[in-house]
């Protein structure tokens, strides 16, 4: 047997696992397996085999990668970003720093109508070559598949434009792209909150459904945004065309986004900075996976959510990023594994468990990514010679993902 590629002499292989387990809970999280002194074998765009070097005979490849000193792990899933958007906002970033809050920020004009104006005077190829830099620049970090919403649009042919561009990225890049219409992301200046639900609801959703657009819906379930209520009547009309819901919940408010993510039988609900008891009972009798969002809570200076009392109460959590140009300006995977563990007192093993296999279920991909298991897509990522796994969020803001492989190829 040929094999493509065989990284051999690796010095620990991170996140191995025979057989993968649903989703990781609780304290399950702790457990990160690692095989030292390995070898990993890749066919065909899948992992064909690994084990350790001693058992490694004859090894015949197309390329073989000496990775000693070098830690490999599969690439990262990013469960929930916004990487579809026109333009960067640095100068709501100046007006945060002077004080200004969020929803102050918002209630005038910026934040997300801001990105949707710029969005909307854009064309559709214009776009998709902006998106298509952000999309190698996450996959240049380690990450090799990302959930990419809508929600800039906020018209129906602006909402249609940002998903035919997030479903281009998943055509022509290696990533793994799976989408999500967020056109409840905010009303539009134009329209009245009742009369954009109805826009929703009769016209974009079937619009969306009818070019097979979005595989999830998701809500904005905020004070000032959209109610629980409210979130709940968008989402069941999704459902209808087969969006399975995932919900941006508890952001800046207890706004009850949690709990009618559980009645929905949401995915994820994500965000969760404002939480007690009572969503995390709420979650213990469902499904849906609690999403961290950290780059969020880190550039918003807001408190993070809970995750010691979220996994001691038997849940999994997961870690995305939150990729987008209003509250989390970066789709480094590396780095929101270093907020998790820095701010959310997560163990690295912890943290790395969140933001793979705990991310791929939260993309219902789990078959195919999140771990180094033999017959998966091959996505890995190849670290710099480090001392431990550890030693990636401890030293948090460096570029420790040297090489990255997606679908069997290395990312140049
Ligand atoms: O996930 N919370 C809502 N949406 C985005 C931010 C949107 C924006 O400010 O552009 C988020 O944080
Ligand atoms: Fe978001």
């Amino acid at each position: 047997m040929t094999w493509d590629i065989l990284i051999t002499n690796i010095k620990g292989l991170a996140q191995v696992r025979d057989n993968t387990p649903s989703v990781l809970a609780g304290s399950a999280m702790a457990e990160l397996p690692v095989l030292e002194n390995a070898y990993l074998a890749i066919a065909d765009g899948k992992i064909a085999d690994y084990g350790e070097m001693q058992s490694l005979a004859n090894p015949s490849a197309d390329q073989i990668i000496d990775a000693k000193g070098r830690f490999v792990f599969p690439s990262f899933v990013d469960s929930h970003t916004h990487l579809v958007f026109a333009a960067s906002r640095e100068e709501e970033f100046v007006m945060k720093i002077k004080g200004a809050s969020y929803a102050e920020i918002a209630a005038k004009g910026g934040g997300i109508l801001n990105s949707a104006q710029k969005l909307q005077r854009m064309s559709e190829d214009e776009l998709y070559e902006r998106s298509l830099v952000r999309a190698f620049e996450i996959m240049k970090t380690g990450t090799g598949a990302v959930e990419i919403k809508s929600g800039y649009g906020l018209t129906v042919e602006d909402e249609l434009k940002m998903l035919r561009v997030a479903r281009k990225i998943g055509r022509e890049t290696p990533l793994k792209v799976k989408t999500t219409f967020l056109g409840a992301h905010a009303v539009p200046k134009s329209l009245t909150k009742d009369k954009y639900i109805q826009l929703v609801i009769e016209e974009m959703i079937p619009a969306v459904a009818e070019e097979k657009l979005a595989d999830y819906i998701d809500v904005f379930c905020e004070e000032g945004f959209f109610s629980p209520g409210e979130t709940e009547q968008i989402c069941e009309a999704g459902k209808k065309f087969g969006m399975r819901p995932r919900i941006h919940a508890n952001q800046l408010h207890r706004s009850g986004g949690v709990q009618v993510g559980v009645k929905l039988n949401a995915i994820s609900v994500d965000h969760l900075e404002n939480i007690g008891e009572e969503e995390i009972k709420a979650l213990q009798s469902s499904s849906t996976i609690p999403t961290a969002l950290p780059g969020a809570a880190f550039f918003l200076n807001l408190s993070y959510p809970p995750a010691r009392d979220i996994m001691n109460a038997g849940l999994p959590l997961a870690i995305a990023s939150d990729y987008n140009p209003g509250s989390s300006p970066s789709g480094n995977m590396s780095l929101m594994v270093a907020l998790a563990c820095v701010k959310m007192r997560m163990t690295p093993e912890e943290a790395f468990n969140a933001a793979t296999i705990n991310t791929a279920a939260a993309m219902e991909i789990l078959e195919t990514h999140g771990s180094i298991t033999r017959g998966k897509t091959a996505n890995v990522c190849i670290t710099k010679p480090i001392p431990t796994l550890s030693y990636i969020p401890y030293s948090f803001g460096a570029q420790l993902v040297d090489q990255v492989i997606i679908n069997g190829a290395l990312i140049g």
